[in-house]
């Protein structure tokens, strides 16, 4: 569903990716990791059309998607769950979901109740403020509103960053109910390693903005994750 190739981007004069090749297949979870500046956020910002200053291929569907804006990369039907969230505090939770509809025509504006189903406390809190909820319910926010727009990729960056594990534990059975409807791609930035071992299905390690190892669940026990990432 998801394939870049030869992604080499830049912020100003300093190349950040390295000829990065990632691939996600719907139906699956793709595991992306790294430590901390390998380049796993720049990736999923050219993918999400955040940041369009790269050299490299995105196919979609098998379509290439060109340098799209962050407006046509939602219309091409991907989705980001930025890192950190990005939850509007002064909005409520429903016009914070409801943000999702900018790229959907008015017919399709409503809030699927598959996001309730997953995050119940998504429903309970429709009239709270945004700033109001804790970090996890934010990221629960942030999950539901990407989903508003049925993608076909999903990017999550982080999203078990500074949370509570009860919720990263629902946040964990969303996305495994997300895979198994198997209607997206889901590509999981994470530097969980447990976390992401027990979502994964396919893992790509990244390091200094190049890609180090891809390998599928099937070779790559959780100790050879680990060591790749010498944590
Ligand atoms: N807006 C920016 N301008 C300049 N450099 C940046 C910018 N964003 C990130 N970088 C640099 O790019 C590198 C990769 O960052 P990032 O993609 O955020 O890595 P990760 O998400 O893996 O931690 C880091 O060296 C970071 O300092
Ligand atoms: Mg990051």
């Amino acid at each position: 569903m998801l394939d870049v190739q030869n992604m080499n981007l830049r912020y100003g004069q300093s190349q950040i990716l390295f000829d990065v090749a990632l691939q996600a297949v719907t139906g699956k979870i793709t595991a992306l990791m790294g430590n901390n500046g390998a380049g796993k956020t720049s990736l999923l910002k050219a993918i999400a059309g955040r940041h369009t200053a790269f050299d490299g291929d995105i196919t979609i569907g098998g379509k290439p998607a060109g340098k799209a804006n962050a407006y046509q990369a939602a219309r091409n039907g991907v989705a980001y769950v930025p890192q950190g969230r990005e939850v509007f505090p002064m909005m409520s939770v429903q016009e914070n979901l409801e943000t999702g509809y900018a790229c959907l025509p008015k017919s399709e504006h409503r809030i699927p109740d598959m996001i309730f189903d997953l995050f119940p406390i998504l429903k309970d809190f429709l009239g709270r403020r945004g700033g109001d909820l804790s970090g996890g319910q934010q990221q629960q926010l942030a999950i539901g509103r990407a989903l508003i727009a049925k993608p076909r990729v999903l990017l999550l960056d982080e999203p078990t960053e500074g949370i509570q594990p009860n919720v990263i534990d629902q946040i964990g059975d969303a996305l495994q109910v997300l895979r198994d409807a198997g209607e997206m791609a889901i590509v999981l930035v994470e530097q969980n390693a447990d976390f992401a071992y027990r979502m994964g299905d396919t893992f790509t390690v990244m390091e200094s903005g190049r890609v180090k190892r891809t390998a599928d669940k099937a070779t790559c026990s959780k100790d050879d994750l680990i060591a790749d990432l010498a944590l």
